[in-house]
């Protein structure tokens, strides 16, 4: 793998954050699966002659953001609503070079004797009306956390991070629609252009 790295600057690491003393727990249970993901990815390198996963980033949902998911859910805002209730405080984005690489590394995650595939949504294979691509696992690890994974290729990740720029950037107003048809004409053709890679790696291999 060629870069690992926490996506939140400032991690919550207090015990005055709604996750309270769960959270040093938590932060472990996120480096363990980073860690199989490593594995995952020198396996397939064997397998496969380069390692797929170009890189994978992961986070602690902030206390600020799953305070406001709560609020959003009509949950109290309390430990057992932010771990049992709420599937994401823990989440893990694999970002792989080649569509098929993303069934083939959740295949691996899904084969783990302590990780239960509790809900997947493919929006690869049905992408979102905006033109959103990936795929997203809810994992209960070791029959006591659950954990969101992500995982897609590097155009939709690309995709996926000019899209939350322009949602959070005001006064584009004036031509929303435009830059929101523009997005989804964008989306649709990398996911051409990831079929066409995908089919030249394929010829690679078995050449
Ligand atoms: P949340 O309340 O946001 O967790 O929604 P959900 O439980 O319906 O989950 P969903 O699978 O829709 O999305 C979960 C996560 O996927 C989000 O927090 C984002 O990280 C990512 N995601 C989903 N849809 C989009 C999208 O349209 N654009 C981008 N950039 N990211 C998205
Ligand atoms: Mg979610």
């Amino acid at each position: 793998m060629n870069e690992f790295r926490e996506i939140t600057s400032e991690p919550p690491n207090s015990e005055e954050t709604i996750y309270g003393p769960a959270l040093p727990q938590m932060k472990a249970v996120m480096d363990e699966l980073a860690d199989r993901v490593a594995r995952i990815g020198s396996q397939l390198k064997a397998e496969l002659g380069m390692d797929p996963i170009e890189h994978c980033v992961m986070r602690i949902k902030s206390d600020e953001s799953m305070r406001e998911k709560c609020r959003r859910r009509g949950l109290p805002e309390t430990a057992d609503s932010a771990l049992n209730r709420i599937h994401d405080a823990i989440g893990l984005r694999i970002v792989a070079a080649f569509v098929s690489d993303v069934y083939r590394i959740r295949d691996c995650i899904a084969a783990f004797g302590d990780c239960e595939v509790i809900d997947e949504k493919d929006y690869i294979r049905h992408a979102k009306p905006n033109g959103y691509r990936s795929l997203h696992l809810i994992l209960r690890y070791q029959g006591a956390w659950y954990v969101e994974i992500q995982l897609r290729t590097i155009s939709m990740d690309t995709w996926a991070a000019l899209e939350h720029h322009m949602r959070y950037k005001k006064n584009i107003s004036g031509n929303a629609q435009l830059i929101e048809a523009e997005l989804k004409r964008c989306a649709d053709e990398l996911a051409s252009t990831d079929l066409s890679m995908q089919t030249i790696r394929d010829m690679i291999l078995d050449s």
